[in-house]
């Protein structure tokens, strides 16, 4: 695909014991995010998602940042200068991969070791659970330098926290430390920095013994239900589980099997034989 080696390094991987473990990988640059660091992202979670040695993936960073948010020199000066196909390029890519972290096939763990800014609340919305180091750093520090908490961060404090809570983190620029975050919402657990990747392995092996079928239908349904009326949620559930169920299903492959090799039917004028 010919892509440069300094962008394969904006994010580092390895797997071991069924489990990604996936750091923002610029710690020269707190781990802000690049246009680059998007784009490498996106493939680092493509190649691991459906991978059989892959149950969990950990997002973490390296050094002392989880991530300083947007690269304001890359991400917003830079693609700026190329006009409003710049803009809109870059936020595709980063807006592209946080989603994608938010339907993945595998449950995610938001491993925070350091400085969460801004941006950075994409992907922490995005992963399903969330430790963080004591230590760690919050902040909407979008208020500090002249614009209003994008990307998805001002839905993420209001999804997370109260909204006296998100409205003062917002205007105020003020971080708040991992205890405080877990008072807020915004992550499970604080723990020192010293202990957190034993605690997120931990929690990683419980969900590693669960089905993992169960565990994408139930990600997914706590996700859905939070935007549902109580009689749409009871009805997702009922069709989400049902078609888990089924999810080895056949009938589909029987269909195309008839139409295609078999010739005995043509789907466009009636069904297939079952
Ligand atoms: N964008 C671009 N470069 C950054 C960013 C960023 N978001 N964050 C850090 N860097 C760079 C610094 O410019 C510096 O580069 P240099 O070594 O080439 O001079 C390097 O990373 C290290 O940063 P320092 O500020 O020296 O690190 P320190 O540990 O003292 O401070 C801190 C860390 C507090 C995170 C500080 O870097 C900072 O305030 N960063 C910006 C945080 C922020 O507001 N992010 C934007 C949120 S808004 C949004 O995402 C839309």
């Amino acid at each position: 695909e010919g892509v440069d080696q300094a962008e394969l390094e904006t994010v580092a991987f390895t797997v071991e014991n069924g489990v990604a473990w996936v750091s923002f990988n610029r710690a020269d640059k707190r781990n802000c995010m690049s246009p680059r660091l998007n784009r490498q992202m996106m493939r680092v979670l493509d190649d691991l998602e459906y991978r059989d040695d892959v149950g969990v993936l950990v997002l973490t960073g390296e050094g002392t940042a989880w991530s300083a948010g947007m690269d304001l020199k890359e991400y917003f000066r830079e693609t700026e200068a190329l006009g409003l196909k710049g803009t809109r390029g870059a936020q595709r890519e980063s807006y592209g991969w946080w989603r994608r972290l938010r339907w993945y096939q595998k449950p995610t763990i938001a491993m925070v070791n350091g400085w969460c800014f801004g941006g950075g609340y994409g992907p922490l919305f995005a992963c399903d659970l969330a430790f963080a180091a004591e230590e760690a750093q919050f902040g909407l520090s979008e208020i500090n330098w002249g614009i209003l908490p994008g990307g998805g961060a001002a839905k993420v404090a209001t999804e997370l926290t109260s909204f006296r809570r998100a409205m003062y983190h917002a205007l105020m620029g003020e971080n708040i430390d991992g205890r405080t975050a877990v008072e807020w919402g915004f992550v499970n657990e604080a723990l020192p920095l010293a202990q957190l990747k034993d605690r997120v392995a931990e929690v990683a092996r419980t969900l590693l013994a669960k089905n993992p079928v169960a565990l994408k239908a139930t990600k997914d349904a706590i996700r859905r239900v939070r935007e549902m009326t109580y009689d749409n949620a009871e009805d997702y559930l009922i069709r989400a589980q049902e078609a888990a169920n089924s999810f080895d299903n056949e009938g589909r492959k029987e269909g195309i099997k008839q139409f295609i090799d078999d010739k005995s039917y043509k789907p466009g004028l009636g069904a297939y034989d079952k």
